[in-house]
């Protein structure tokens, strides 16, 4: 089991849950509530599945795909340790993981 820390874009709420090895981190997000809309569904067409690794969990990830990183490079707000939550399965050997939600995201579906 691994927990994974999810930080809301304000920095400050802080929720917990435990994930599964072989878990897509897009699924725990969205099974906990977390707002990522993850609109393509993994088909790294979309972005809207971007999150803020924790620095100190970042190189423990395998390394991004090109296509991967082509996508990152078109996310709003994106730092040196954005991954799309698409592309990332819990693995055993992490003991934690610290997500953080971007703080500037777009919402495709619009308002009003
Ligand atoms: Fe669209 Fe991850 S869900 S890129």
């Amino acid at each position: 089991m691994t927990r994974v820390r999810f930080v809301a874009a304000d920095g400050v709420a802080v929720r917990e849950v435990v994930a599964t090895p072989g878990d897509r981190l897009l699924d725990v997000a969205q099974n906990d509530g977390q707002p990522l809309e993850g609109t393509c569904e993994g088909q790294m067409a979309c972005s809207t599945c971007h999150v803020i690794i924790a620095p100190e969990d970042f190189d423990r990830l395998p390394p991004p795909s090109e296509e991967e990183e082509d996508m990152l490079d078109l996310a709003a707000g994106a730092t040196r340790t954005s991954r799309l939550a698409c592309q990332i399965w819990i693995e055993a050997a992490w003991d934690a993981l610290t997500v953080r939600i971007p703080p500037e995201r777009r919402d495709m579906r619009g308002r009003g």
